[in-house]
């Protein structure tokens, strides 16, 4: 039996239905995530510790302290509660499409003064974003030069951090080709020993964001050719997923593509779409 005081903590802290909802609604009214009731324990896991650190005791006293907050906490709420899971050309076809099926037309189509932009949006801590970085650098080594940038945002300012930082524990850095890693990684020596920190002549083409995706605009005034937003419109609702494809159309060229994550379909959302192959989209008009 637990004594007296432990066990009206513990009876204190527990969740109920009215204070998750209050939760729930404040994740999804700020980033469109939903959290449906199965997803209780997840929230708990994840924002205990805060709770604790901010001496609240109870569910009850954080949302109250929620309610308070200018935004900072619910930046942290969204931080601990998007699951951020990412990794190095992870579902690596993509990256055989951007340089095998999307590059070569562009590059002999090109004029002198046009540019190949790209966006991953949503890109968690920046795997997914220096690895299309390297896919175009090696891409454009072998094809002849060619102007070129790519943005990368996520709505978590802990991964845009980590993203900005560029360095990676080395048995994370999985890469395609051998002669990469000494391409595009500083191998770290002293406390950064076991880590690789790419390469400040990849990251001088790149710009990191924090971004909502549900933003009124984006701070973009070029239309890309490549939108990556893999991995994360499975955790809006249909609706928001439909908005959020027609704010992405907007913002891409005509002749563009849109790639999505292989879990996600976008077929009938969007009639200037076509399917060219799993998860990636062109927009034909
Ligand atoms: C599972 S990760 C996917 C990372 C990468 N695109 C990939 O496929 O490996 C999903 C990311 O979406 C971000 N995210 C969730 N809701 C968002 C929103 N409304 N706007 C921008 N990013 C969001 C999360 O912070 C998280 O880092």
């Amino acid at each position: 039996m637990l004594p007296h005081v432990e066990k009206r903590e513990t009876n204190r802290a527990q969740l109920s239905p009215a204070a998750f909802r209050f939760l729930a609604n404040l994740v999804y009214v700020r980033t469109r995530i939903v959290l449906g009731p199965e997803k209780q324990p997840l929230v708990i896991a994840r924002l205990t510790r805060r709770r604790r650190q901010l001496n609240l005791a109870t569910w009850e006293e954080y949302c109250e302290y929620l309610r308070h907050d200018r935004g900072e906490e619910l930046q942290r709420v969204i931080d601990l509660i998007s699951t951020h899971h990412t990794g190095f050309f992870r579902e690596p076809d993509h990256f055989t499409f951007l340089r095998d099926t999307f590059l070569p037309p562009w590059m002999k189509q090109r004029r002198a003064t046009d540019e190949l932009c790209v966006w991953s949006a949503a890109c968690s801590s920046g795997e997914e974003a220096y690895s299309i970085a390297m896919t175009l650098a090696a891409f454009f080594a072998q094809a002849g030069e060619a102007r070129w940038r790519l943005e990368a945002s996520d709505i978590s300012t802990a991964m845009i951090e980590i993203a900005r930082r560029a360095i990676y524990p080395a048995h994370k850095v999985t890469l395609p080709h051998r002669g990469w890693l000494p391409a595009f990684f500083q191998k770290g020596t002293g406390d950064q020993d076991g880590h690789f920190r790419v390469r400040s002549a990849l990251q001088s083409r790149m710009r990191f964001h924090r971004i909502n995706l549900f933003d009124p605009e984006y701070p973009f005034a070029t239309r890309f050719q490549v939108i990556f937003c893999r991995n994360v419109m499975m955790y809006f609702d249909r609706a928001s997923q439909e908005e959020l494809v027609g704010k992405l159309v907007a913002q891409l060229a005509l002749g563009g593509c849109l790639i999505v994550g292989h879990s996600e379909s976008l077929l009938g959302m969007n009639p200037a779409l076509r399917p060219v192959q799993p998860g990636v989209y062109q927009r034909h008009r």
